[in-house]
């Protein structure tokens, strides 16, 4: 007997026909744990014994990695210490830092080789021309999400070949996934942990999509770090949200001027205010936060940022380069010497963070009367202390997914619902006719959410609603959002379709339509959706924001 992770799918496997998540699939010939495709959907089956080791199994350590657009790193702490554990990364090379560069790298069969500072070595060391444009060197790949998204993304390497975005993220992933556990193994004298006895905890920028997040969930279940149907064990939190739950438990002192109070900590003092600003290497996020009685957070003002990190400055530092040495003669030497031109950008990028004034170094001569070097001086600074705020605040927050009380609603979100025609009221709207010939206008708009709305962390928004037919035994509402807090219909300007959410109704009888009770989070990181039926069944509705329909 199998089981199906995803709920309603038909899988195209001879016979097999997978009921919802907990019911046992009819028919299958085969009782082995393997991965099939449906379409661009991932279906994954397990045996019922896999599936209950994988459910029972206790999460004794809680790993969060934060995937930055320059710098990546993890840290992890077990449920029953306090103490936080992070790995130093670059010491064979000189280096001790907190995080690595996110620079994976690929041989030329698309076999993933290394990443960090492992992958920029290795990359460096073939010194040729042709031996470097063999590989796939990604870096700054992060901000690919950023925008238009759906799960055929190619991205480009180094070599200016094309690989698919979902294996680059979760390729990394991999990578910091068996690294974790092989550092925890380490300290906790050979003790081998699987990734099922862990909750994973990856950051994200606050200004993501839910198309990105879901991305970045399916490449964590690509990478091993969850199963499909324990996504439970994965928590999606916001950087700038993690970075201000480490600041709350800060002191009080060299935060605030004037009267302190008796408290130690800022979370200790209800009432107070404060702006949490990360300014990454791809986006900044900022999050303003109220501290609740009992050290809870609130949020005053919806996330906001923009993607002007960091690395606009390496853009803009490139550009520079480009027109002073003109644009020809640095185009040949991107072409003739691109690992040269990698190691200059990585040491603008340490030069910025030198604290100090820095010297890039041109490895090449670019003009005979040239002295051979072409520096550029920084003044930048930097605090080691802030780099592991993101990350020691995504640990925290797994213990305690409900630390931040309540958010504010980036947009209006809704669905489109039918309601009975009326021909005065919908004219010119589109329409549809059921089996019974009763006319529905579906365009309506059905308001969960309003724009700028503070929602609980577990607050549900409910929907109920009968089938149209009566033997219907699933359904796909169009999710829609936009900035406006009194629309009516979906056709209306400013309107946006950007996700699906599918319904399935397993109790369907053909005798009579069904009612049913949709509900909907929106006041934690991730939108998630159940459906409860009338006996009080729940089961989870799958939310789809990279569905090949829409245009994101
Ligand atoms: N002192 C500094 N002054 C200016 N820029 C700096 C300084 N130190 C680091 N940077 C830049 O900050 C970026 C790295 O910051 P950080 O590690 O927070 O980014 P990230 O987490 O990788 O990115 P993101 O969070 O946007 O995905 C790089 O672009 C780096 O060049
Ligand atoms: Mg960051």
């Amino acid at each position: 007997v199998c089981w199906c992770a995803i709920v309603g799918q038909q899988s195209e496997q001879k016979g097999a026909q997978h009921t919802s998540l907990g019911s046992p699939c009819v028919q299958c010939d085969d009782a082995g744990c393997h991965i099939i495709l449906s379409g661009s959907q991932r279906v994954q089956i397990f045996t019922v014994g896999e599936m209950a080791e994988v459910q029972k199994a206790e999460s004794v350590v809680s790993i969060a990695v934060d995937f930055g657009t320059a710098y990546s790193g993890y840290c992890f702490k077990f449920r029953k210490s306090k103490q936080i554990r992070m790995p130093k990364w670059g010491l064979e090379i000189g280096y001790d830092t907190l995080k690595t560069p996110t620079c994976i790298l690929f041989d030329e069969n698309k076999q993933f080789l290394n990443f960090g500072y492992d992958a920029i070595e290795t990359y460096n060391r073939h010194k040729s021309k042709e031996e470097a444009k063999r590989l796939y060197l990604f870096d700054n790949f992060k901000m690919e999400l950023y925008g238009k998204l759906n799960r055929a993304l190619m991205i480009s390497a180094k070599n200016g070949k094309k690989m698919r975005a979902i294996k680059v993220f979760s390729e990394s992933l991999k990578f910091m996934k068996d690294h974790a556990l092989d550092k925890i193994r380490e300290h906790t004298a050979g003790m081998e942990y699987s990734a099922c006895e862990a909750t994973w905890v990856l950051t994200v920028p606050a200004i993501w999509s839910p198309a990105a997040k879901q991305f970045m969930r399916e490449a964590a279940v690509q990478a091993g770090l969850i199963r499909d149907f324990d996504h439970e064990r994965l928590i999606v939190a916001l950087e700038p949200e993690a970075a201000s739950v480490w600041c709350k438990q800060l002191p009080y002192d060299g935060f605030l001027e004037g009267d302190l109070g008796e408290s130690d900590k800022i979370e200790d003092e209800p009432e107070t205010q404060y702006m949490v600003v990360d300014c990454g290497g791809g986006t900044i996020d900022i999050t303003v936060h109220e501290v609740m009685e009992g050290g809870r957070l609130k949020e005053l003002h919806k996330v906001s940022g923009n993607n002007m990190g960091g690395q606009t400055v390496d853009k803009n530092f490139r550009e520079f380069l480009r027109k002073t040495l003109t644009e020809d003669v640095f185009d040949e030497f991107e072409e003739k010497y691109p690992t040269e031109l990698y190691r200059l950008m990585c040491d603008f990028s340490v030069c910025k963070r030198s604290g100090s004034n820095g010297m890039v170094q041109c490895p090449i001569c670019f003009s005979t009367d040239s002295r051979g070097k072409t520096a550029t001086r920084l003044i930048c600074s930097e605090s080691v202390y802030a780099q592991a705020a993101v990350l020691k605040g995504a640990v925290t927050f797994s213990t305690q997914p409900n630390i931040i009380q309540s958010r504010i609603s980036l947009y209006t979100y809704g669905i489109s619902t039918s309601e009975q025609f009326d021909e005065i009221k919908h004219k010119g709207r589109s329409s549809f006719e059921n089996r019974d010939g009763v006319k529905f206008c579906n365009c309506r708009f059905y308001f969960f959410v309003k724009k700028d709305e503070s929602i609980r962390f577990d607050e549900d928004r409910e929907f109920s609603f009968s089938t149209v037919e009566r033997d219907q035994t699933e359904l796909n509402f169009r999710f829609y959002r936009t900035e406006s807090k009194t629309v009516q219909y979906v056709d209306e300007e400013g309107v946006e379709e950007f996700g699906l959410i599918r319904v399935e109704l397993p109790t369907a009888k053909k005798s009579r339509e069904q009612s049913v009770r949709l509900k909907i989070k929106f006041g934690f990181t991730e939108m998630m959706a159940t459906i409860t039926d009338r006996k009080g069944n729940k089961t989870d509705a799958k939310l789809d924001f990279m569905t090949e329909s829409l245009v994101l």
